[in-house]
């Protein structure tokens, strides 16, 4: 089982760090290969919890390389903040290997993330302020700093004072902030840059390589489907490809090496920063699950909006991922309620939707049509084989695996590494 993608379904959150670190110890590469710090994944082993952001979450795993993909945006600072506290709690980090052609996050752009926000106001995105988007502009503006540029001070400086012309006049006159120095800019970028040096390659060849030796890679998305630039729910969405096709462009790895896709689909649904959500809860519902299912962000420590299982946005995920196996995590959440809500279609001006609308405006107006599926009340952390869930939590499961049209491979019901029930090995066909 050469390449395997892992998505997430919904909008971010699902438990793709706990699905990565499952399959950590059997496969051989961990790729990350969109976005950047913006990403927060929470990872529990033997009561130990790890909360990664810019790391793949194969680090956590001795036998495994993780990559750091030409589709990522690297904040060098939060690199190798991140690496000294691993290495503090004594995870070898010695393995990681990061892409030449990966684009750096400039300070400049975490400034601008963060005032543009502001002046947005009303309108704006609710972004995590990583200078993920402005980093991710200049990059397809061609004005970005990467990863080899660090190593050729020249070409360094020239970059630096090419995009500072443009930079500094938005930030002095548009935003009434001071403007940087290139000196400034360029000693914050080389600080690191010998401690970096031995970690960079061309990981595009080293993975490709890696393929033709038999080796297993896994793809890991930070964000989700409905985050994605393309396909997600735009503006208010993430700067980067986070559906299937990122995993190609952000790794270098052809689309004809991938062999599986897998999707992590929550039992519910969160959602942080601004942007619409037919199935949102703001009553005590909502409250309910966010308190049960500890939904407060990883990356900002915002409370994630909560709300029922949509799934148009599941067959939306299989769709556009071309999902083989779907994950469904924190069915444990759901454990103590008479009746679960599932979304079946959209309600949209009295016309009804079994897909995503087409627009924007129209999924604004989306009103969720629900089936009601009957509740279980068990504690169902301890169960480890599908026969063991109640009845009800099977049929939930059951019923969503026919909705999404896609097998549901594994179930979560604890954040515990061993929490979770394998209906279908996720790398054997
Ligand atoms: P990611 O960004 O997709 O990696 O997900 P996060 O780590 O941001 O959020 C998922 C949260 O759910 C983390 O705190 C996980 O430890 C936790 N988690 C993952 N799977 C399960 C599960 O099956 N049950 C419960 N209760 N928690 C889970
Ligand atoms: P993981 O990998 C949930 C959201 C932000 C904001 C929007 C844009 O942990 O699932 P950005 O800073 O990326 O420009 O913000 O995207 N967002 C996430 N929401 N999980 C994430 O990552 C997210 N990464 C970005 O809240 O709405
Ligand atoms: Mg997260």
């Amino acid at each position: 089982m050469p390449a395997i993608v892992l998505v997430g379904a919904q909008w971010g959150d699902e438990g793709k760090g706990k699905a990565t670190d499952l399959l950590g110890s059997r496969v051989d590469y961990v790729v990350k290969f969109n976005g950047g710090n913006n990403a927060g994944h929470t990872v529990v082993i033997d009561d130990e919890k790890y909360a990664l952001h810019l790391l793949p979450s194969g680090i956590l795993t001795p036998s495994c390389t993780p990559v750091i993909g030409n589709g990522v945006v690297v904040d060098l600072s939060v690199l190798f903040d991140e690496l000294a506290g691993l290495d503090a709690r004594g995870i070898d980090t010695s393995k990681l290997v990061i892409s030449a052609d990966a684009h750096v996050i400039a300070p400049y752009n975490r400034t601008l993330d963060k005032v543009t926000e502001r002046f947005l106001g009303s309108r704006r995105i609710g972004t995590t302020g990583r200078g993920i988007g402005p980093t991710y502009a200049d990059k397809m503006n061609r004005i970005g700093i990467r990863v080899q540029d660090l190593f050729d001070e020249g070409i360094l400086r020239q970059k630096v004072e090419g995009a500072l012309e443009l930079k500094n006049q938005v930030l002095a006159k548009i935003y009434n902030r001071r403007a940087v120095t290139v000196d400034e800019v360029v000693e914050e970028l080389i600080e690191h840059r010998d401690a970096l040096r031995p970690m960079v390659a061309d990981t595009g060849l080293l993975l490709s390589k890696a393929l033709d030796d038999g080796k297993t890679v896994l793809l890991e998305a930070g964000q989700a489907t409905l985050l994605d630039v393309d396909h997600g729910t735009y503006p208010f969405v993430t700067s980067s490809s986070a559906t299937a096709g990122g995993a190609c462009t952000g790794s270098g790895i052809p689309p004809t090496r991938i062999d599986r896709v897998v999707a992590i689909l929550k039992a519910y649904t969160t959602r942080v920063g601004e942007g619409p959500f037919p199935t949102e809860l703001l009553d005590d519902m909502g409250e309910h699950l966010r308190k049960t299912g500890g939904e407060y962000g990883t990356t900002t420590g915002r409370p994630r909006r909560c709300g029922w299982l949509d799934v148009v946005i599941g067959r939306y995920a299989t769709r556009v991922n071309g999902v083989t196996d779907f994950v469904i995590t924190k069915l444990d959440t759901l454990s103590g309620l008479d009746t679960v809500k599932v979304c079946v279609a959209y309600d949209v001006d009295g016309v009804r939707h079994d897909e995503m609308p087409m627009t924007q405006s129209e999924f604004h107006h989306a009103k969720p049509i629900y089936q009601d599926l009957p509740g279980w009340w068990e504690d169902i952390s301890g169960c480890r084989t599908f026969e063991e869930l109640p009845v009800n939590a099977q049929r939930y499961v059951e019923t969503v695996e026919q909705m999404i049209g896609q097998r549901v491979s594994a179930v979560g019901v604890g954040p515990g590494r061993d929490e979770i029930i394998s209906r279908h090995d996720l790398l054997e066909e």
